[in-house]
């Protein structure tokens, strides 16, 4: 695996590890500070990332925005990518096998990056980082120790879209990683 950020992303943009490569327009490989201490994990990209290359630029994208601003936080100072760079047909689940393909690009970025903070966007990256049988409904919101790193999983900003009176539990998750980032970042906002 190439071990400087421009290697990687141009390695990652050529991938034809699973299917998803067939379909795509464009790798999503990941956005923002390479100097930050907290990421931010989705599932795969939909319909608009896949047409702009970037994460969460749709919907769901200017909800998460909203959310970051409402903490105070600026998004350019934290890194955002996701389980799997590729778009998946009707945005579907990410399968397994899609997530395992692609899992290695992201624990380089993850290596080179060295978060503080992890935040797992959604059910489907909680489960694949943090627990398997992770119940978002329920276990959103904790911290888990991991090695060096804090994870929580948040509620996914298209769940949100879809039940928004699970809005403000979400908003709980926002402002606990404010107070988590005062605590334990030195240069995160
Ligand atoms: N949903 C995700 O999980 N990731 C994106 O990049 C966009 C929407």
């Amino acid at each position: 695996m190439p071990e400087s950020w421009d290697e990687l992303e141009a390695a990652c943009k050529a991938c034809t590890a699973c299917g998803l490569a067939e379909k795509r327009t464009q790798v999503v490989f990941g956005t923002g500070s390479r100097e930050a201490e907290v990421l931010f994990i989705g599932e795969g990209p939909g319909q608009q990332e896949d047409l702009k290359g970037e994460p969460f630029v749709g919907r769901a994208g200017q909800l998460l925005d909203k959310m970051l601003v409402a903490v105070g936080l600026d998004r350019s100072k934290i890194y955002i990518a996701n389980i799997v760079k590729c778009r998946p047909p009707q945005n579907r689940d990410p399968l397994p096998e899609e997530q395992d393909a692609c899992l290695p690009w992201l624990r380089a970025q993850t290596k080179l990056l060295a978060p503080k903070i992890i935040i797992c966007v959604g059910r489907i990256a909680g489960m694949k980082l943090m627990k398997p049988d992770l119940k978002i409904t329920r276990e959103h919101g904790q911290w888990f120790q991991r090695g060096h790193v804090l994870m929580m999983a948040t509620l996914h900003p298209a769940a949100l879209l879809r039940n928004p009176n699970q809005k403000p539990e979400a908003f709980k998750d926002f402002l606990a990683l404010r107070d988590k980032i005062k605590e334990i970042c030195t240069h995160t906002p």
